[in-house]
């Protein structure tokens, strides 16, 4: 089959490791038959000193008429003078919203190779770990109305119920296929659009009697992840919220760079990206942990594709190469420390 992708490496480390999730789909593309073309385009800071904008219009353009989108990761010191309307993140923001990318989905598995990687104590970790966040995407504080005034300065957390109740079926669908278990993560206790949140998830439950619901305040929720994360199967939360919380558990994995995204809508096409940052501090170093932005691929051909066979193909080869000891400097732990390249290879070489 043949497949169109838009591609973005954006700023930092996003081209190396957006690099290195193309060389495995070009392999997939070889071992499985498929042709993926891939086209690339601007957004970001890289938009921004080339074009004067961080997302332009073609770029939206060419990401609407794609079957899947790969990031890699945007921003850096380099733009933090600017306006928020014109910096590096607001093409990201835009490109959500343009998508109409409403749900994003971010596993936090930890692979057994690097169990003792994790922070946490080794009673706490236990054997295994897999949870997956469901961040609204598309609405709450990141797309409320900012501004400044005499007093000071304002954002808006807003949600409507329609906005609230497909983030909820996502995540009751989410949840019926992985573990059954539900945990709505919001803020009820202070915030009125939590109050609306809630109410609404309530109502979708019924539509799910299989799945298990229960619901956390944020600040709770936040300090249950460390204490006993195994409560967790999925969870689901505003868009701000599912910003802190999907940090915290990727650590719980022992590195953020090992943690895919998939950002869906109502349609196929979804963008892939890894939840870390440009890390502009290693730019250009070799160090980058590209297994985030492979595992996104593996998203990439799972969601929009539809190819199990293939997505499952590449979540192996990144556990072999793991299981076989390669590194990358994030990595902490039993292991040889290895380049971004090296890791790719290892994962490439691995990829049957
Ligand atoms: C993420 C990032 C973005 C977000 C930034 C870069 C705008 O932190 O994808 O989690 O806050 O959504
Ligand atoms: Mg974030």
């Amino acid at each position: 089959m043949k497949f169109n992708i838009a591609v973005i490496e954006g700023d930092g480390i996003g081209p190396e490791v957006t690099r290195a999730a193309v060389a495995v789909l070009e392999r997939v593309g070889e071992r499985y038959g498929h042709h993926f073309e891939f086209n690339y385009v601007l957004a970001g800071g890289r938009a921004i000193d080339e074009t004067g904008v961080p997302l332009p219009a073609s770029t939206l353009e060419v990401c609407q008429n794609s079957d899947a989108v790969l990031l890699g990761a945007v921003g850096g010191p380099k733009w933090d003078q600017l306006p928020g309307h014109l910096r590096p993140e607001k093409g990201l923001l835009q490109i959500r919203q343009g998508l109409g990318l409403f749900g994003n989905i971010r596993p936090a598995k930890v692979f057994k190779a690097l169990k003792e990687a994790s922070p946490l104590k080794p009673e706490i970790m236990g054997d295994s770990l897999d949870i997956v966040v469901i961040r609204e995407l598309t609405g709450g504080l990141y797309f409320g109305k900012r501004g400044r005034d005499e007093a000071g300065a304002y954002d808006t957390m807003r949600y409507s119920e329609a906005e609230v109740r497909r983030i909820a079926r996502l995540a009751f669908e989410v949840a019926k296929k992985r573990g059954g278990h539900l945990t709505n993560v919001d803020k009820m206790n202070v915030l009125e659009s939590s109050r609306l949140w809630r109410e609404v998830v309530l109502e979708v439950a019924g539509e799910y009697p299989e799945v298990t619901l229960n619901h956390q305040l944020v600040d709770n929720a936040a300090m249950q992840l460390v204490r006993d994360p195994h409560q967790f199967d999925t969870i689901v939360t505003a868009n701000l919220f599912g910003d802190i919380l999907s940090d915290e558990a990727s650590m719980l994995t022992g590195s953020i760079g090992m943690l895919p995204s998939a950002s869906l809508g109502e349609g196929r096409l979804g963008l892939y990206e890894p939840i870390h940052g440009s890390a502009p501090d290693i730019a250009g170093e070799h160090k980058a942990n590209p297994l985030g932005t492979i595992l996104s691929t593996a998203l990439m051909l799972r969601y929009s594709f539809d190819l199990e066979e293939e997505a499952l193909a590449v979540e192996g080869a990144v556990e072999k190469a793991l299981d076989d000891g390669y590194r990358t400097p994030d990595l902490k732990g039993l292991g040889r420390t290895v380049t971004t390249e090296e890791m790719t290879d290892a994962v490439l070489e691995r990829l049957v």
